[in-house]
């Protein structure tokens, strides 16, 4: 029996008073259809979820589940057929400043050294060279690429390219960060090692963030809870609290709760996987015929 949309605020630390004030991020009944008629599709059908400040959510699911779609509507980058996004407690209505996006695809600015990537939100708000590379050099050095400012992002490995696109992301000072994938393209140590560095930064910023991921680990070892979608229509199929003591670090990957708390989760996806595997071989079989 599966335990469809838990309720998010029974979810709250009991020592912790609640947070005055809306939660930031709420998602309510948010359904999404491409297209018309029989070959309609719905990527999404009624998710609906709360963050709370300061929260780190990783959102997992098996490919073409939905997830991206869900960023792109949270985001305002596209229209919810049904249902709302709240921020705060403002209905957003396309692309919104408090929300920031770090996208699974490169998107340095090649021609730019990774001091003005870092700037270049500020430099659309129309901040000064000087005061924005101040401001710009505190991310970089977050992200652990002191050094590195008047290099061009050829000249960086991937996972530290990463590392500007989401130091650019954080220079806007988004209320509420949105990662898709953010580190697929690289090596499983990288990512624990940048994960780490992630969430030192969630930490110190106390920044409300979203993760899209595909691997468990990585969203155990980040998450405060973790949104498990089904496979096609995405929905909300669980949410996971993870009670692993903080701080964090890659090193609690080896602990036996970390292992637990991993089964658990995986024995829900395995599920929504297969049938994933199993409808899209069965497309691909009656496409051929
Ligand atoms: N612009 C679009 N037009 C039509 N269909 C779309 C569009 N964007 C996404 N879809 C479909 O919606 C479904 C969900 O796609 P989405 O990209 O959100 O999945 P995902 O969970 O992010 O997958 P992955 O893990 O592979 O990135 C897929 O079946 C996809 O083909
Ligand atoms: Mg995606």
């Amino acid at each position: 029996m599966i335990a469809e949309k838990e309720v998010v605020a029974s979810t709250q630390p009991e020592a912790a008073p609640a947070p005055a004030g809306p939660p930031p991020l709420t998602v309510e009944n948010v359904t999404k259809r491409f297209g018309e008629g029989p070959g309609a599709l719905t990527a999404l059908d009624s998710v609906s979820f709360t963050v709370a400040p300061g929260e780190f959510v990783s959102v997992i699911g098996p490919s073409g589940c939905g997830k991206s779609t869900l960023f792109h509507v949270i985001g305002g980058l596209t229209d919810a057929t049904l249902g709302s996004v709240r921020v705060e407690n403002e209905t957003i209505n396309g692309p919104h400043p408090a929300v920031g996006i770090v996208f699974q695809e490169e998107s340095t600015f090649p021609w730019r050294s990774v001091i003005d990537n870092v700037a270049f939100p500020l430099e659309l708000r129309g901040v000064g060279r000087e005061q924005r590379h101040a401001a710009a050099s505190r991310y970089i050095d977050m992200v652990g690429l002191h050094g590195f400012e008047k290099r061009r992002p050829s000249e960086l490995s991937g996972g530290m390219r990463q590392r500007v696109s989401i130091a650019r992301t954080l220079a806007a000072k988004p209320r509420i960060l949105l990662m898709d994938e953010p580190f697929a393209a690289l090596d499983e140590q990288t990512r624990l090692l940048l994960g780490d560095k992630v969430l030192q930064i969630q930490q110190q910023l106390k920044q409300t963030t979203l993760l899209i991921t595909h691997s468990i680990t990585e969203a155990v070892q980040l998450s405060d809870r973790i949104l498990i979608m089904t496979y096609r229509p995405g929905r909300v199929k669980r949410i996971v609290k993870v009670d692993l003591p903080r701080p964090r670090t890659s090193d609690v990957v080896g602990s036996r709760e970390f292992g637990a708390c991993v089964a658990d989760i995986w024995s829900d996806l395995r599920e929504e996987a297969s049938r994933g595997l199993a409808e899209s071989e069965q497309e691909s079989g009656s496409g051929a015929a």
